[in-house]
């Protein structure tokens, strides 16, 4: 029998205007899974968090990822996997991709590292899509995976570059305790889009990785924005606008809706700041009667990793 576990940290997906094409790792929270592979066949899941995940082979991310691999592998194992600590489940920062992308990174380091960053990522995918309603985006499970900022170039054939995550930069993330299925807010995306809504989101995106790239604040502040997505996205999470309103008068850069949500994030550049915008996000939130989790966050730019 061969054991590992490992670390898988929590992600921003879409980072505003880069819908299923960005997203970020951050260091504050993460996925913890113990992976071990012994003679035999079938796969196990056994959850030792808190959090009601669903443990049946057919229901779980991560399933499709190890099956994925063992048939690309041509192996036949025992694979159990106990989730020893978990991202909450639903709250929009990667929590189902940090599952899948753990599953993949285990096996892979159980089975001799036989892939690349880049086939993990694919194999994360199949686990991804299980959540979404279908959809294979790789804006969680590859910053999971690969840590700090990604940018899918193309995904036909798969492609992207990463990006560090600036230093001094911080994220502040709320998660209302409110839920907001991946794949009905998928649901509510509008087929078709104006050309000039298209011209200003991909020049968004083009002044986003600059100003990612240059470590210019103000460049991610001015090109952070979502003219697509977030118009019919922020109906699922109550006060949207007058939060972002505040929290831009007390110092946050930026604001937006994390993933396809409930969580909301913002930018700041150092965490005294950051402190003021989690009280502001918790006094929101609770004017709706609303529970919430706050924290205070780098960038992750390890993403991936054996702990033991
Ligand atoms: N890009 C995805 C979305 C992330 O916004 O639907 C959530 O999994």
């Amino acid at each position: 029998m061969q054991l590992v576990t490992v670390f898988v940290p929590a992600s921003i997906a879409n980072l505003g205007c880069g819908f299923d094409i960005m997203g970020m790792a951050i260091e504050s929270a993460g996925d913890i899974v113990r992976m071990e592979m012994s003679e035999g066949d079938g796969i196990e899941i056994i959850n030792k968090t808190d959090y009601d995940i669903p443990c049946s082979v057919e229901d779980n991310v991560m399933t499709p990822s190890i099956k994925a691999m063992l048939q690309d592998r041509g192996v036949k194992a025992h694979i159990r996997v106990t989730l020893m600590g978990k991202i909450m489940p639903g709250s929009g920062i990667g929590s189902s991709a940090a599952s899948a992308s753990a599953a993949v990174f285990a096996l892979n380091h159980l089975l001799g590292k036989p892939y690349d960053s880049k086939r993990l990522v694919e194999f994360a995918m199949e686990g991804e899509a299980l959540s979404s309603g279908g959809a294979k985006h790789a804006d969680n499970v590859a910053p999971a995976l690969l840590g700090g900022i990604v940018l899918i170039c193309s995904y036909h054939p798969f492609e992207y570059i990463t990006i560090p995550f600036p230093k001094d930069f911080c994220a502040v993330v709320a998660h209302p305790h409110i839920t907001v299925k991946t794949s009905e807010s998928r649901a509510v995306l509008p087929e078709k889009i104006p050309l000039h809504d298209a011209i200003q989101q991909w020049a968004n995106v083009g002044g986003l990785v600059s100003g990612f790239m240059k470590g210019d604040m103000g460049l991610v502040a001015r090109s952070m924005r979502d003219v697509i997505v977030e118009p019919y996205r922020k109906r699922f999470i109550p006060g949207f606008d007058q939060l972002g309103e505040r929290l831009m008068a007390e110092g946050g850069e930026t604001f937006n809706i994390s993933g396809s949500g409930p969580s909301v994030f913002a930018l700041c550049k150092d965490a005294s700041v950051g402190a003021r915008l989690e009280v502001i996000m918790v006094e929101h939130f609770q004017q709706f009667g609303i529970k919430v989790d706050t924290f205070l966050s780098k960038g992750d730019n390890l993403g991936a990793r054996v702990i033991f």
